[in-house]
């Protein structure tokens, strides 16, 4: 079974947007490993938009990679990926192009994904541009399933139409094993924000089989690339802490975007974080709630499996915050004299354990991530 676990990978988009080559993709997939991120389960490969030549070859009608971009094509491509013990994922639109303006899948579904196969794509992101007004987008994403299915190779599918027509209802249904709930992501503190408030009251549609991707991280970018900000971060390291404790506390698929080959180390050791990504691959895949709200901060748990929870306070805000647990929230009664005894998932500390209530400071946009045993 294909996204039994959020997947976990990289994805060319947030960097490199149409500077993407047979280079990049090669050192990228050795950085993967050589830097532990392949260990740590980051498996997918990505690559993104602007692969192809502009048209179709005339004669077999299929897509076709540009040959400046990837001399070897892309069966060389992938199977170099293949080689570093990596899985090789692809990209097209449900629509007639791509959002760059290539061809895209649109009534050659079939054909495209047996190419895909052909390749030895293991995964496929499939966008939403250019879909002519007619066509209903679930009638797409099913075409393309069933086409994927019918390709002869697993291939997890990976639909990205931004959260329209209602996605999360319908998408579980098509065969889809991620799909996109949002607006594309930026560089920046509020785009990463905006995205999270926004899926708060949708992630209970997310669970095995089909994840909510809140879009590929930041971490890392630091205001360069593809998805750059027009403002200027305060503090990008912050921020990129909190970007993915939320990912992993939302149990969303973790795929990176900033250029792994030169992740500083403080970025690496994050996206390597066990306890983190722990609460993200959770097996239970449950989704988080809210346990309390001060202002701009907001405090959510989650059931694990073990009997343990995961609870993160988290600032959205300018000014500094109380970030606060109130235990009758979370169900655990003053009267039960139960307690939580709570480990800081970065820092490691220790906190002993904690009855009725507990509250910390928090600097603005910064978080705490706990993991919790009953006591
Ligand atoms: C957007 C999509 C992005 C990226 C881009 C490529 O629609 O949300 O993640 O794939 O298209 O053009």
């Amino acid at each position: 079974m294909l996204s039994k676990r959020p997947p976990m990978g990289f994805n060319t988009w947030n960097t490199f947007g149409t500077n993407i080559s047979d280079e990049v993709i090669r050192t990228t997939a050795d950085a993967m490993v050589d830097l532990g991120l392949l260990d740590a389960g980051y498996e997918y490969l990505v690559i993104d938009d602007c692969w192809s030549k502009r048209e179709r070859d005339p004669e077999t009608g299929k897509i076709v990679p540009d040959e400046v971009k990837f001399p070897n094509g892309m069966k060389a491509v992938s199977d170099y990926v293949h080689s570093k013990g990596l899985k090789f994922g692809m990209y097209s639109c449900a629509g007639t192009r791509t959002c760059a303006d290539y061809p895209a899948s649109f009534d050659h579904e079939y054909l495209d994904a047996k190419t895909f196969a052909e390749y030895g794509a293991d995964f496929l992101k499939y966008d939403f541009c250019y879909k002519p007004d007619f066509a209903n987008g679930p009638l797409l994403y099913r075409k393309m399933s069933m086409a994927l299915k019918a390709s002869g190779r697993e291939i997890l599918f990976s639909a990205c139409n931004w959260g329209s027509d209602e996605v999360e209802k319908w998408i579980r249904s098509t065969g889809a094993h991620m799909y996109r709930s949002t607006g594309d992501i930026f560089d920046a503190f509020r785009s990463m924000k905006e995205i999270a408030l926004s899926q708060i009251d949708k992630i209970n549609y997310s669970a095995f089989g089909c994840f909510n991707d809140m879009d590929m991280l930041t971490i890392g970018m630091y205001g360069n690339g593809n998805v750059a900000a027009k403002e200027q971060e305060k503090d990008f390291d912050t921020y990129y802490k909190t970007e993915f404790a939320v990912w992993c506390m939302f149990g969303c698929p973790l795929m990176l975007g900033g250029d792994i080959r030169k992740l500083n180390e403080f970025c690496l050791n994050l996206v390597k974080n066990k306890n983190f990504i722990r609460i993200d691959q959770d097996e239970e895949c449950r989704p988080p709630f809210i346990v309390t709200r001060c202002g701009e901060s907001i405090t959510f748990a989650r059931v694990l499996s073990d009997n343990q929870l995961a609870i993160l306070c988290v600032n959205f805000g300018e000014r500094d915050e109380y970030g606060r647990i109130y235990f009758e929230n979370l169900g655990i009664t003053a009267a039960s004299g139960v307690g939580l005894h709570m480990k800081d998932c970065y820092t490691g500390e220790d906190l002993g354990v904690v009855r009725e209530h507990w509250q910390t400071r928090l600097a603005p946009h910064d978080c705490r991530l706990f993991i919790c045993d009953l006591a």
